[in-house]
C-alpha cells in the first residue's frame, strides 16, 4: 500500500474529526468524535508465529513476590481462535473488547491494552493482536488464519504496591539481566510504556490523592511550607481534576481524562491548556517520591536530591527511576474567561483563519490567553486575568473576523471553574485511541511569527492536507513566571520562547504490511520537516514527538542533556532502565528494540 493510500483511508477519519460542535449538554463543547467508516475489506494479516513465554524463568520472583506476578495477554486475544500467546478464545469477553476498543476509559483497564496500538504488536514482525480499528468486528482481523501473538506486550507484570516491589524488581533484573517496562495509562506515543520480553511494572493501582494546606517538602524548612495535592503514581487527569474542584482547588490537567497525571506526562514536562497561565506540570512539582535503580527510596525537591528533581523535571519517564509519587502545587478555585470559535466550514476557512492567528497569537500568549486550536474544526482560548467585559473589548478583532470573514460562531463565557473549563471546552477525549497513531511536535518561537508568517501558514496548510490531525496547543508557558525559589526544569528551554506546540500525525490500517508502515513512518517525519526547517534552533515535546525525530536529544532536551546525562550515570549506573531515545539509550540496534520500525 502506498503511502497516498493511507492518506486518504485516514482523510476519511479527518474529515469526521477536527470538528467542533455544539453538542447540547455542553454549548461549548469542544469534542472531536470518532467516525468509523465502513470497513475496507482485505484479509491479509502478515502474521508470522512467535514462541510462548517460558514460565519457568519466572516462578522464584513470583514466589519472592506470594504470587502476585502476573502473566499478560493481549487487549484482543479473546477474539481470537488461533494464538501463539497465553489466553483463551471468549465470545463473550471478546464482544466487550469489540464495543470498548477504541474507548479509552476500557482500555487504561487492561495492562494488555496500549492506546496507540502500534505498541500491542511487534512493528518489525507484524505479529500483533489487533483488532480493524475501523470496524472491530470486522472478522477478517480475528479469524483464522490471522493469529494472536504476544507482539511488544510484556510477559508478565507486576501491580506495584509499594517501594519495596520496585526494590525486588531492580534486584531481578540486574541479577537475571530480564529488562523492565514500567506501564502506568499506556498512552506513550513512542512505546516506552511496552517492550518485548520485559517484566512489567503496572503503576496504575497507585491512585491515591490527599491535600495538604501546609505541605513540606522532606528536608526542607517550615517556612517553605505551601498548598499540595499528593497524587499516587497511578492517578489520572480526571481523577485530580474533580478532586481539586471538591476541594475549592485549581489543579490544571491535559486534555485526555485517562493520560496518566504523575507518569511519563509529567516527567516529560505536562502541558495542559493552562499551561501559558501555570506552567508545564513540571513547573508546579514540589516533590517527587522514587525508587531509584540503585534501590534507593528518596525524596527529590529542591532541599535535598535536587540534581534528581532537575531530571525528574522534563527528562522524562522510566529514565531515573519509579516513581511512586508526586506533590504538586495547588492554586486556589479561580474562573476561566473563555473566548470559543467554530466555524461552519472550517476547511473552507482555514488560510484565513491562520493568517489571523498568526497576526494574534504573539500578543495572546503575552497578555496571558492559552488553549488550544485545531486547524480544521475551531478553537478556544482562556484567561484568569481578564474579566468577561475588558475580554469582550480585547477580542472584539477576532470576533469581528469570525463572524465577518469568516462564517464562524464566537462565544465568550466566564467559566467558575477549572473543572467547568475542563468538561465544557476540553474533550472527554480529545485525540482518538484504540488505532496506530504516529505522532510528530514542533515548537513554534515567537520570532517565526514575526520573521516568516508566510512561511508559517503555508507549511501549516501543507501538513494540514497531509495528516490526519493537526493541533496548535497555544499554551506553551511563555509568559508564565516560574514560582520564586524553585529550581531549573530540565524540558528544553524552547518551551518558554515558543507560542505553539504543534503537533501533527498519521496511521495505518489493521492489515498494512511492514512496508507500508515504514513508508507511514517516512511521511510523518518528512512532514513535520516543513516546520524544522522554519524553526532550525527550536525542539520538539518529546511526549509527543515523531519516533524518528531528527538529532533528538538537543530537540527533546537543548543544553539541558549533557547534565541529564551524567544524572542518568549517577542514578542508574547499571542501566536497569533504557526506552526508546530516552536519555542514554542504548541506541535502536540494541535488541530490546528489535519490534521498532
Ligand atoms: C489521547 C492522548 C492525549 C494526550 N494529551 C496530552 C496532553 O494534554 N498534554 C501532554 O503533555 N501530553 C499529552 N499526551 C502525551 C502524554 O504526555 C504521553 O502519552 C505520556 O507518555 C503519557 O504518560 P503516562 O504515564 O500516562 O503513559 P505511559 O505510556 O503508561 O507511560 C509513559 C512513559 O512514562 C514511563 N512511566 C510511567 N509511569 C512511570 C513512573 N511512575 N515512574 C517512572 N516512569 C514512568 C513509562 O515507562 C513510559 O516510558 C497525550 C497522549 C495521548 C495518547
Ligand atoms: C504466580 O503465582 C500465582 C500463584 O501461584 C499464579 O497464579 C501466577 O500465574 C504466577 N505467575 C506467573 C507469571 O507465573
Ligand atoms: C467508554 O467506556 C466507559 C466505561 O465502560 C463508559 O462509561 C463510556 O460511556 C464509554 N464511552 C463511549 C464513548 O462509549
Ligand atoms: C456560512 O455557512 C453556512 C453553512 O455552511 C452556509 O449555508 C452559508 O452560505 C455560509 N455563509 C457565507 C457568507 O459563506
Ligand atoms: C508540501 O510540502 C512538500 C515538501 O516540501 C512539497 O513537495 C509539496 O508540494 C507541498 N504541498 C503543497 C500542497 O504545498
Ligand atoms: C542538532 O541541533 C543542535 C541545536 O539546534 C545543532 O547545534 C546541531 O548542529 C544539530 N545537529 C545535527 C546533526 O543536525
Amino acid at each position: 500500500m502506498r503511502t497516498t493510500d493511507l492518506i486518504i483511508a485516514f482523510s476519511l477519519l479527518s474529515t469526521a474529526k477536527g470538528v467542533v460542535t455544539d453538542a447540547a449538554a455542553s454549548p461549548h463543547s469542544f469534542k472531536l468524535d470518532l467516525h468509523v467508516p465502513n470497513p475496507i475489506p482485505n484479509t491479509n494479516t502478515f502474521l508470522r508465529s512467535s514462541k510462548p513465554p517460558a514460565a519457568n524463568k519466572w516462578a522464584v520472583l513470583n514466589a519472592t513476590l506470594g504470587g502476585r506476578l502476573q502473566v499478560s495477554q493481549p487487549f484482543a486475544r479473546p477474539c481470537f481462535q488461533a494464538s501463539d500467546t497465553v489466553g483463551a478464545f471468549n465470545q463473550g469477553t471478546c464482544g466487550a473488547v469489540q464495543a470498548g476498543y477504541l474507548n479509552h476509559t476500557v482500555r487504561v483497564q487492561a495492562f494488555g491494552s496500549f492506546m496507540n496500538t502500534e505498541w500491542e504488536g511487534c512493528q518489525a514482525t507484524s505479529e500483533q493482536c489487533t483488532l480493524d480499528w475501523q470496524n472491530p468486528v470486522n472478522p477478517a482481523a480475528f479469524s483464522p488464519p490471522s493469529t494472536c501473538s504476544q507482539g511488544s506486550i510484556a510477559e508478565v507484570f507486576l501491580e506495584v504496591k509499594n517501594a519495596a516491589d520496585v526494590q525486588t524488581a531492580f534486584k531481578f533484573s540486574k541479577q537475571s539481566g530480564v529488562p523492565l517496562s514500567i506501564k502506568n495509562t499506556g498512552h506513550d506515543y513512542s512505546g516506552r510504556s511496552s517492550q518485548i520480553g520485559s517484566l512489567g511494572l503496572w503503576t496504575h493501582n497507585l491512585n491515591s490523592i490527599s491535600f495538604s494546606e501546609k505541605f513540606v517538602p522532606k528536608g526542607c524548612p517550615a517556612s517553605k511550607a505551601l498548598p499540595g495535592v499528593t497524587q499516587g503514581a497511578g492517578v489520572v487527569h480526571g481523577d485530580i481534576v474533580n478532586f481539586a474542584d471538591a476541594h475549592g482547588l485549581t489543579m490544571p490537567a491535559g486534555a485526555d481524562n485517562t493520560v496518566g497525571a504523575v507518569g511519563g506526562f509529567l516527567m516529560g514536562g505536562g502541558h495542559t491548556p493552562v499551561s501559558n497561565i501555570y506552567g508545564l506540570g513540571v513547573d508546579r512539582v514540589l516533590e517527587f517520591e522514587v525508587v531509584t535503580p540503585t534501590g534507593k527510596h528518596l525524596f527529590a525537591n529542591d532541599c535535598q536530591n535536587t540534581d534528581l528533581f532537575f531530571a525528574l523535571r522534563g527528562g522524562g519517564g522510566a529514565t531515573f527511576g519509579v516513581v511512586l509519587a508526586v506533590t504538586m502545587r495547588a492554586f486556589p478555585k479561580t474562573s476561566f474567561t473563555t473566548v470559543g470559535v467554530t466555524f461552519n466550514n472550517a476547511p473552507a476557512v482555514l488560510s484565513p483563519f491562520l493568517d489571523l492567528l498568526i497576526g494574534h497569537s504573539v500578543q495572546w500568549a503575552t497578555d496571558g490567553w492559552s488553549g488550544v486550536i485545531v486547524l480544521g474544526g475551531g478553537m478556544f482560548l482562556t484567561n484568569t486575568k481578564m474579566n468577561q467585559a475588558a475580554a469582550a473589548k480585547y477580542m472584539a478583532p477576532l470576533q469581528n473576523a469570525v463572524e465577518k470573514q469568516l462564517n464562524g460562531t464566537f462565544t465568550l463565557v466566564t467559566l467558575p471553574s477549572y473543572l467547568a473549563l475542563h468538561q465544557n471546552f476540553i474533550t472527554s477525549q480529545a485525540v482518538p485511541v484504540g488505532i496506530p497513531l504516529l505522532t510528530s511536535s514542533r515548537l513554534i518561537p515567537a520570532n517565526t511569527f514575526k520573521s516568516s508568517p508566510t512561511q508559517l501558514r503555508d507549511a501549516l496548510l501543507n501538513i494540514t492536507a497531509n495528516s490526519v490531525e493537526t493541533i496548535l496547543f497555544a499554551d506553551t508557558p511563555f509568559s508564565f513566571k516560574p514560582f520564586a525559589g524553585t529550581g531549573p526544569t530540565s524540558v528544553t528551554p524552547a518551551w518558554r520562547n515558543s507560542i505553539w506546540h504543534v503537533t501533527s500525525g498519521n496511521g495505518w490500517l489493521f492489515n498494512t504490511p511492514t512496508a507500508g508502515k515504514q513508508a507511514v513512518y517516512t511521511g510523518v517525519t518528512e512532514l513535520m520537516q516543513l516546520l524544522r526547517d522554519l524553526t532550525p534552533s527550536s525542539g520538539a515535546y518529546h511526549n509527543e514527538a515523531d519516533v524518528h525525530e531528527p538529532n533528538f536529544s538537543s530537540s527533546f532536551w537543548g543544553n539541558n542533556y549533557a547534565r541529564l546525562l551524567s544524572i542518568k550515570r549517577k542514578y542508574d549506573p547499571d542501566h536497569l532502565l533504557d526506552c526508546w531515545r530516552c536519555v542514554n539509550w542504548r541506541g535502536a540496534s540494541n535488541a530490546n528494540f528489535r519490534c521498532y520500525l
